[in-house]
C-alpha cells in the first residue's frame, strides 16, 4: 500500500468511528497536514446560503473566512462543480491570497448526490506541488465524506 492508499484507510476508519461530520473534517485536516510535507494549509469550505465559509482548517489563519460563489479558487470551483489545479499562484487572476508564501493550490468539491455542499482546499508553499495522483487521492476523500453525509 502507498502512503495515499493507507491515508484514505484511516479515513475510511474514523468515517465509521464517528457521526459528527465536524470531528471528521478536523481529523482529515490535521492528518493531511501532519502526513504530507508539501501539504501547507488543508482545509474545508462548506456552503451555506450561497457563501463558502471557512470549516475545520490546520495550518495558518486565513482572513478568507467567507469566499462568494465564483471568486477565487474556492469559488470558481464551487460554480463548475470540478477540480481545479493551479502550478503557480502568481498567473492566476482570479485568486484569493490566504498566505504570501503559498505557491501552488489544490480544490476539489464534495458533491452530495451531483449537489454541491463544500470542497477540500490544500495550499503548498512549493510551485506545482499537486498532480493527479493528488487529485485522486482527494477525490476519494471526497467521495467518503459523500457517503458519510449520506448516512449521518
Ligand atoms: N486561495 C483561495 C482562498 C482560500 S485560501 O487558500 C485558504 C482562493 O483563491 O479561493
Amino acid at each position: 500500500m502507498d502512503n495515499f492508499e493507507m491515508l484514505i484507510k484511516t479515513i475510511e476508519n474514523k468515517s465509521l468511528e464517528t457521526n459528527d461530520i465536524n470531528i471528521l473534517m478536523e481529523f482529515i485536516s490535521r492528518l493531511l497536514h501532519d502526513k504530507i510535507p508539501y501539504y501547507d494549509w488543508v482545509g474545508f469550505y462548506i456552503l451555506k446560503d450561497n457563501k463558502l465559509h471557512l470549516g475545520p482548517f490546520v495550518g495558518k489563519p486565513t482572513v478568507h473566512t467567507v469566499i462568494d460563489v465564483g471568486v477565487g479558487i474556492c469559488g470558481t470551483s464551487a460554480k463548475t462543480l470540478k477540480p481545479i489545479l493551479v502550478s503557480n499562484v502568481i498567473n492566476e487572476d482570479n485568486y484569493l491570497a490566504c498566505s504570501p508564501e503559498t505557491r501552488s493550490e489544490i480544490v476539489v468539491p464534495i458533491l452530495i448526490n451531483g449537489k454541491f455542499w463544500g470542497e477540500i482546499d490544500i495550499d503548498s508553499d512549493t510551485t506545482d506541488a499537486f498532480s493527479e495522483k493528488d487529485r485522486q487521492f482527494l477525490e476519494n476523500i471526497s467521495k467518503i465524506i459523500a457517503k458519510f453525509l449520506n448516512h449521518n
